[in-house]
């Protein structure tokens, strides 16, 4: 294969990269880690953060390589992780992780599959993954389901830490659907490419739901190893 060809598939597998995983001391991997401090800071007694959902305005921000690389530094900690690919559209978890796609949250929501034996363990130690499972015709009513609701509080006898991979809360209503049923929400900002208006009209859907924002990530930086992700917490 040429090097274009090489290029143009690794675009279309749309496997996010996973610095947390290759560079563990590079400062955007730290910048994973304050994240995950400050969300660990957020939670307290009374109001525990164990689900969490990554979404941000509008396509291609970076939410997948935001809910990954935080997955991966919640494993690193000791918490046991399973990240979810809540983004039933546009599925990519099982490509970042190399995994099967088969059975996932869609057959979990659609069917009788429990949704322990659905998720699968990865090459990092405390890290599980749900894939999306098969492409729906009705992603929106599934994760509003009332099933959603019991698979939520089944799983969460089992993890630690949830971390939901969402489509963008402004093009589709699923991520709003989520939010409002997890105990955190984080929105990922992209230099250059979310737009004012658009990150406003994300924020009024999360509040519209009642979402708990629990911060903005600012995935900054066109190259990943100059400048790293920063993170205002609220
Ligand atoms: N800070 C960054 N610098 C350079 N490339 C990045 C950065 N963040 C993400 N990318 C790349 O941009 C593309 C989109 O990122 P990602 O898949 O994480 O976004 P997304 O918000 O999940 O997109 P979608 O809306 O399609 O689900 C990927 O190829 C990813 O590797
Ligand atoms: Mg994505």
């Amino acid at each position: 294969m040429t090097k274009k060809q090489n290029e143009r598939k690794g675009k279309e597998s749309n496997a996010v990269s996973l610095i947390t995983l290759v560079d563990k001391s590079s400062p955007v991997s730290e910048q994973y880690r304050a994240v995950r401090t400050n969300i660990q800071f957020a939670s307290s007694t009374d109001k525990q953060i164990q689900t969490i959902v990554v979404t941000s305005s509008g396509p291609g921000e970076g939410k997948s390589t935001t809910s990954a690389n935080l997955a991966v530094v919640f494993a690193n900690a000791g918490q046991k992780v399973l990240l979810i690919d809540a983004d039933l559209r546009k599925a990519t978890v099982h490509k970042t992780f190399r995994l099967s796609n088969e059975i996932g949250l869609s057959t979990v929501l659609s069917t009788t599959q429990n949704i322990v034996d659905a998720a699968q363990p990865t090459t990092v130690d405390n890290l599980c993954v749900l894939t999306s499972g098969p492409k729906p015709p009705n992603p929106s009513e599934l994760l509003g389901s009332v099933r959603m609701d019991q698979v939520l509080a089944e799983v969460r006898n089992h993890y630690d830490i949830l971390i939901f991979d969402m489509p963008p809360v402004v093009t589709v209503t699923d991520a709003q659907i989520m939010a409002s049923k997890v105990d955190g929400t984080i929105l990922v900002v992209r230099e250059n490419v979310s737009l004012k208006e658009s990150l406003v009209k994300a924020r009024n859907l999360l509040e519209m739901v009642q979402a708990r924002v629990l911060g903005v990530v600012y995935n900054g930086a066109e190259n990943m190893k100059d400048q790293g992700y920063y993170y205002y917490g609220n």
